[in-house]
């Protein structure tokens, strides 16, 4: 019944129109934005003004896309185009994440470039929301990269073009081109020879 009265199709019609809207009211305070769209809600949008984004993306409803000026560095965010951002995804930055074109992302994926406070006394003696944001290093990440469900991309990582990351795996390392990695922390579990990738090229 209800269905007759408000079809699957309305509904859709409804989220996209709504999805547009939020789009709009939000994309001025990023540094660019394309023609991309953040599916409403997001759960937290920070520092828009240092996150550089290209035309058609989707983010998934509760995003977190965070840049922290935090001093250190100036931070950067830059998202090439047509990529997939499904539900959930955290990409947080204190210093840079560069990601390619075409990404797929499962629910869930974290990428961090900075942690709470370094690995000493220091930094335990006082509770982890009042330490110093560090970051280790830049993240990039290649054109045409899956990454599974639950996947975390911690700091100082690059991963190469074509690569996939297993579910719930967590990359602590570079990931060289077409190579499937997956664990924690993810290994390489599948690659192509890099004969049969200068062959393609
Ligand atoms: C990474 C993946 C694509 C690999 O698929 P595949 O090429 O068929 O790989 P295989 O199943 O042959 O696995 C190869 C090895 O890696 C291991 N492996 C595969 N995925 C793994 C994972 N997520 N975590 C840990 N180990 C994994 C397998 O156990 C196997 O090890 P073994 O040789 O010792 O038995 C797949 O396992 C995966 O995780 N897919 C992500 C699914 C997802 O998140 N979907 C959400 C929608 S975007």
């Amino acid at each position: 019944m209800l269905s007759f009265l408000y079809p699957h199709f309305l509904f859709r019609i409804y989220c996209g129109v709504k999805n547009h809207i939020y789009t709009g009211y939000v994309r001025s305070r990023f540094a660019h934005f394309g023609n991309s769209v953040i599916q409403y809600l997001p759960y937290q949008l920070l520092g828009e003004q240092f996150i550089h984004i290209g035309d058609g993306n989707v983010f998934e409803p509760g995003l977190q896309l965070t840049a922290w000026n935090l001093g250190e560095h100036t931070p950067e965010i830059r998202i090439g185009n047509d990529s997939l951002f499904r539900k959930g995804c955290h990409i947080t930055a204190v210093n840079s994440i560069v990601i390619g074109n075409h990404l797929l992302t499962g629910t869930n994926v974290l990428i961090t470039d900075n942690a709470h406070g370094n690995s000493d006394y220091l930094s335990w003696s006082v509770p982890p929301i009042e330490r110093p944001v560090v970051s280790k290093g830049k993240i990039i990440i290649g054109d045409r990269v899956w990454l599974g469900n639950n996947v975390c991309v911690l700091p100082g990582v690059t991963i190469g073009d074509g690569v996939i990351v297993g579910a719930n795996s967590v990359v602590t390392h570079d990931v060289p081109s077409y190579s499937i990695v997956a664990g924690n922390p993810a290994r390489i579990v599948k690659a192509l020879s890099s004969s049969e990738v200068a062959k393609r090229q």
